[in-house]
């Protein structure tokens, strides 16, 4: 199984979705099964390393986001991934335009798909450092219910 998390930056938030998930994954046993990326809608900042506040809240929790660098969603992406899940309705609405007809990947907001309390993930960008904090709250609660249902689906 193969999963794509998408943000507009692929700096804050999807990378953030993409270490925690890795993490609960590896620590299921169940990262050789399951393939695991992010990217942007921009290309904004395609060969970047993820913002320093995102990476700091992550290392603060655990998370090693050092390797991750910023990469921009391509036509590809909807033939290599099962499920690709959007961060905001934005970002949702970049990928339903950009699917080719013949792509079977399912598309979904990712916090929508698990009823969590909110349906988008929040753009900490432009405000503090709560922002990541929450981010991380979200995508963790998020991987735990992805977790679930790919356990599910193997
Ligand atoms: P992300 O956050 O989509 O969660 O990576 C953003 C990163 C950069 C910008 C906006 C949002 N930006 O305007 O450069």
């Amino acid at each position: 199984m193969r999963v794509l998390f998408v943000c507009l930056g692929n700096i804050c938030r999807s990378p953030t979705a993409e270490a925690v998930f890795r993490q609960q994954l590896s620590a299921a046993g169940l990262d050789a099964q399951v393939a695991v990326d992010s990217a942007g809608t921009s290309d904004w900042h395609v060969g970047k390393p993820a913002d320093t506040r995102t990476r700091l809240a992550a290392q603060r929790r655990g998370y090693d986001m050092t390797a991750l660098r910023g990469r921009q969603v391509q036509v590809e992406d909807f033939s290599r991934f099962d499920l690709i899940l959007a961060m905001d309705a934005s970002n949702l609405a970049e990928l339903q335009a950009l699917q080719p007809a013949d792509s079977h990947a399912q598309l979904d907001l990712y916090l929508r798909r698990y009823q969590l309390a909110l349906d988008e993930m929040p753009d900490p960008y432009y405000g503090g450092e709560e922002g990541f904090e929450q981010v991380l709250d979200l995508a963790e609660q998020a991987a735990a219910c992805l977790l679930a249902e790919v356990r599910g689906r193997l």
